[in-house]
């Protein structure tokens, strides 16, 4: 049987994070990293292996004890994420690309191609890395620094702040739609791309003003590109919850209230889908998740592969127990 997700932290406060026993170390060449800033941020410190082959488990303690995120979203995210993108049979996961240091594959459809694997989970329209269509969803993407640079000049006073997360949010849509034909933005990318904005408000802002939400440029760029804390750096002094993030995600979806949807294979010809769950429905991305995305990669699970991918969706909906969602029967 696979080890249960960690818990919550002990104490869930502010804290020197940047500390001795966690300096940054840049990657060496054959160790993954991918298009998340805090996953590379807790791998180039030491709070996962180094090499960016981590387990879901790694990550939950990871982002709990580096960034202060609350145990319910920790959970929730990790497990998504391994899911999807991890080899179920070994347990372990790329916060990266595709690597056999994940061990042999279970057989296609899974596709265990680690984070960087597209449609999925990653996807359009995100703040640093360019959408998957133009050819790397992943690396760190200086235009589009330059863009949320210029954002928080206008709107933010030189920082990102809530007002800049809206704004750049709604413009990283606007840009998909009028120069990416295969734009695609529905659940889960939808949830996730509101999620992501509010993300650097939440964990790259030092504990000690977790109450400005407003994060210098020069912090955000040593995360964004580095995955690198600043010195001194504390994590968040609150555990960041799915509610708490929801909030914030309600905040910049109100702004600019677009809906789920995608380009039909032209540029500029967005159009809604009400096939995809809106933020109103997070029962519905869960089921949709489970039922259209795990299940497409794993059709026909038997033996040891069934019996992992049953217990990762249960510890995944473990993190939603609580919600009135009701889980989707196991995989037989
Ligand atoms: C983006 C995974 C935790 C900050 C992403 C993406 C993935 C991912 C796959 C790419 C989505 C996309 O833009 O297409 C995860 C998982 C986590 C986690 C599995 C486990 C809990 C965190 C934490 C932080 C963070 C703790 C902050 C400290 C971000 C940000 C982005 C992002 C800011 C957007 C990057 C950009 O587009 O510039 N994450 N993440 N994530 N993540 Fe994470
Ligand atoms: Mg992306």
């Amino acid at each position: 049987a696979l080890p249960s997700p960690p818990g919550p932290l002990n104490n869930p406060l502010a804290k020197l994070v940047n500390d001795p026993a966690h300096p940054w170390i840049a990657p060496g060449p054959n160790d993954m990293r991918g298009p998340c800033p805090g996953l590379n941020t807790l791998a180039n410190h030491g709070y996962l292996p180094r090499n960016g082959i981590v387990t879901p488990s790694q990550i939950v303690t990871a982002v709990q004890e580096g960034f202060n995120m609350g145990n319910d979203l920790a959970v929730f995210l990790a497990y998504a994420v391994h899911l999807v993108d991890g080899n179920l049979l070994t347990n372990l996961l790329s916060i990266g690309g595709k690597t056999s240091e994940t061990g042999p594959d279970p057989p296609s459809p899974a596709i265990v191609g680690g984070a960087d694997t597209h449609a999925v989970f990653e996807g359009d329209a995100s703040t640093t890395r360019a959408d998957a269509f133009f050819g790397d969803n992943h690396s760190f993407n200086e235009t589009l620094f330059d863009e949320l640079t210029a954002f928080s000049n206008k709107f933010g006073g030189g920082a990102y702040n809530l007002t800049v997360a809206s704004e750049i949010r709604f413009q990283r849509i606007q840009d998909s739609i009028a120069t990416n034909p295969q734009f695609s933005f529905v659940s889960p990318r939808y949830f996730t791309a509101f999620a992501e904005s509010f993300f650097p408000l939440a964990f790259f802002v030092d504990g000690r003003e977790t109450n400005s939400l407003t994060l210098d440029l020069t912090v955000a760029r040593g995360f964004f590109q580095d995955g690198r804390m600043p010195d001194d750096f504390f994590r968040s002094n609150i555990s960041w919850t799915l509610g708490a993030i929801g909030g914030g995600v309600e905040v910049i979806f109100e702004a600019h209230p677009v809906l789920p949807g995608a380009n039909n294979g032209t540029i500029n010809s967005y159009t809604v889908d009400p096939n995809s769950a809106n933020l109103s429905d997070g029962c519905k991305a869960y089921t949709d998740f489970v039922d259209v995305i795990v299940r497409g990669l794993y059709p026909s699970a038997t033996g040891p592969l069934l019996q992992a991918l049953n217990q990762n969706l249960d510890f995944f909906f473990g993190a939603i127990s609580t919600s009135g969602c009701t889980q989707v029967p196991a995989f037989v």
